[in-house]
């Protein structure tokens, strides 16, 4: 139990009732001060307070990987996994030249949940995607290995986050259902039927009649706990965090816009996308179009 007053952690936002028969009030000002009591468990709490912790196996994992180069090994055979048949939707190789000051964007990003209907064309597409989810042209020699990046940084170079995309209004792109490979800079198509995309999040204020397109970030877990343990989730958010920002601010520099969203409907769009669940999670979301 923890003794949060000698803590100092009361200030004018924390309301405290010591009431230890109250475990079940909704209210989440109850719910907080019996979480401090340690009547009431949670699971994000547990998890903050032990938020960095390292058992010895991990640190035998983590120089296990450092020494042996493994994330360089991984990241050179990554490419073997992507699907290439006549199925395959190979996005234009040349981006379009981002003209935006790089000050500007930064001043005008700004999340939009209601849209207009109007196409994007399939080179904005292939530029968002690129710089967003992309391989760069930047590579890094360990010892024999030669390992790609990205426009983002990743915990020990796993890039632990898949991207699956649901296309609404791309120019030569049908609507549905997708996976990026970014390796060849291509969409798959996952031939999934009857998606009702006004079930992807919760309540009514996501515009999805009208989005060009949505963005769903799926953490296999097995990509990075073998190696960090009980600190991957850290590092995946984190990282997420990285890379939806960076999405967010090539949107805005093409001129359209975006908005993150945590509230989405997390068993919905796993069981659509045939992830387990357990091993690979929707972990959060984003949407872009023109406002
Ligand atoms: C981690 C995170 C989760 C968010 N989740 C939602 C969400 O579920 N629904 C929503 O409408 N906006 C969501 N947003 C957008 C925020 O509401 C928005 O960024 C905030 O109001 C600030 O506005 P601005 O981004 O336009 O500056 C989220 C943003 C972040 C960073």
């Amino acid at each position: 139990m923890i003794d949060f007053e000698q803590k100092g952690f009361l200030n004018i936002h924390t309301l405290l009732t010591k009431d230890d028969t109250n475990l079940s009030n909704n209210d989440n000002k109850h719910l907080y001060s019996q979480m401090m009591l340690g009547n009431t468990p949670s699971p994000m709490f547990s998890y903050l307070l032990n938020l960095n912790k390292q058992n010895l196996n991990d640190f035998k994992s983590i120089m296990f990987y450092n020494e042996s180069n493994l994330a360089s090994l991984i990241n050179e055979s990554k490419e073997a996994e992507e699907v290439l048949d006549n199925h395959t939707i190979y996005l234009p190789e040349k981006q379009k030249k981002i003209k935006t000051a790089f000050s500007k964007v930064l001043e005008q990003r700004h999340c939009t949940r209601q849209f207009v209907y109007e196409r994007m064309n399939l080179k904005e597409f292939s530029t968002i995607l690129n710089f967003a989810f992309g391989i760069g042209n930047r590579k890094l020699t360990y010892d024999n290995y030669v390992a790609t990046t990205r426009y983002h940084s990743s915990g020990g170079g796993l890039y632990p986050i898949d991207i699956y995309l649901y296309i609404k209004n791309v120019s030569d792109v049908s609507e549905g259902m997708y996976r990026y490979q970014p390796y060849s800079h291509t969409l798959y198509p996952l031939d999934i039927e009857n998606i009702n995309s006004s079930s992807f999040f919760v309540g009514e204020s996501i515009d999805t009649d009208n989005m060009n397109f949505c963005v769903f970030f799926e953490y296999s877990l097995n990509k990075n706990f073998v190696k960090y343990g009980e600190l991957s989730l850290l590092n995946t958010l984190v990282e997420l965090g990285g890379i939806s920002h960076n999405f967010d601010l090539v949107c805005q520099s093409l001129h359209f816009t975006s908005c993150p969203i945590a509230g989405f409907n997390k068993s919905t769009i796993e069981k659509l996308l045939y992830l387990d669940g357990i091993n690979d999670h929707i972990v959060f979301t984003n949407i872009c179009g023109k406002e």
